[in-house]
């Protein structure tokens, strides 16, 4: 199994990461003015884009060559760019996932960039286990929420994407209705991100007994408040009355670890 290597750190190595995108900003020619002269004031190390100024931070994604490849390498839009540290959370993730028993799971796929993120991590066309990816395509059944390219053809354009990737089965449909087109019986990796409450409990409804002992579920959408705030409403009842308690990240992600 090919398993990415890091490098020795050098100590006095420190990276600066910045995106111009983030969401919920009433004034961005005025916030973008004011963050410029905020990263000339703190510490090196600063990480801006995304909804998140940190500063004094390693930026270990940035760091770690094959990472910041596959990241790089796979960015068709804005926000794949911005959303980088959200990305390495998942790609570190599926590394520890990699070495359990079970597949690896998208619900919610859009373009594929997460897919792919991950797999080109973690030995791209030689990727070990089937990765199945759950999305509508077509549409966006989420309403007002549509994503460039969301159309007649666009399933067939995903599928192109990973034309060298035998591993991956693309299922096109509903969540939970598109299940019955097939799910794996054992599930190391579960990646939610369907940006609705009713779509997320009913993947969990349906997959996560399936996850193994060790296995990492990560919701995209869980620490997002406004219009998302529903999503973590919903899963951390739902998750209480399993006796788990998702761990929220300032990237907006939700992350536990299957007893
Ligand atoms: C934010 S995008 C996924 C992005 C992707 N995970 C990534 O990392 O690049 C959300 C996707 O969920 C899909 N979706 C939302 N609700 C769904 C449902 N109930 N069944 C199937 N797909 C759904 C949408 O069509 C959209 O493509």
């Amino acid at each position: 199994m090919f398993l990415p290597k890091l490098k020795a750190l050098q100590m006095e190595q420190t990276v600066n990461f910045s995106s111009p995108l983030s969401w919920g900003i009433s004034d961005p020619i005025k916030f973008s003015a004011l963050m410029e002269e905020a990263k000339k004031l703190v510490a090196p190390g600063y990480y801006l884009g995304d909804n998140l100024f940190t500063w004094a931070r390693n930026n270990s994604a940035l760091e770690d060559e094959a990472f910041r490849d596959a990241w790089q390498t796979n960015i068709v839009n804005d926000a794949d760019e911005a959303i980088l540290w959200r990305r390495y959370i998942l790609a570190c993730a599926a590394y520890n996932c990699v070495q359990l028993p079970g597949d690896f799971v998208e619900c919610g796929v859009y373009i594929g960039t997460g897919i792919k993120t991950v797999m080109d991590y973690l030995g791209g066309t030689g990727f070990p286990k089937p990765y199945w990816g759950y999305d509508t395509f077509d549409y966006n059944p989420v309403e007002g929420h549509a994503f460039a390219g969301q159309g007649e053809g666009f399933y067939e354009l995903v599928q192109d994407r990973f034309v060298d990737y035998k591993q991956v089965r693309l299922i096109k449909g509903l969540i939970p209705d598109c299940f019955s087109d097939g799910i794996p019986e054992q599930i190391a990796f579960l990646h939610i991100d369907l940006n609705n409450a009713d779509g997320e409990i009913a993947a969990l409804e349906h997959l996560f007994h399936r996850v193994v002992s060790g296995g990492v579920v990560v919701l995209d959408d869980y620490e997002w408040s406004g219009i998302y705030r529903h999503q973590k409403q919903v899963e951390d009842k739902w998750f209480e009355e399993r006796n788990y308690r998702v761990i929220p990240y300032p990237t907006g992600q939700g992350m536990l670890i299957k007893r």
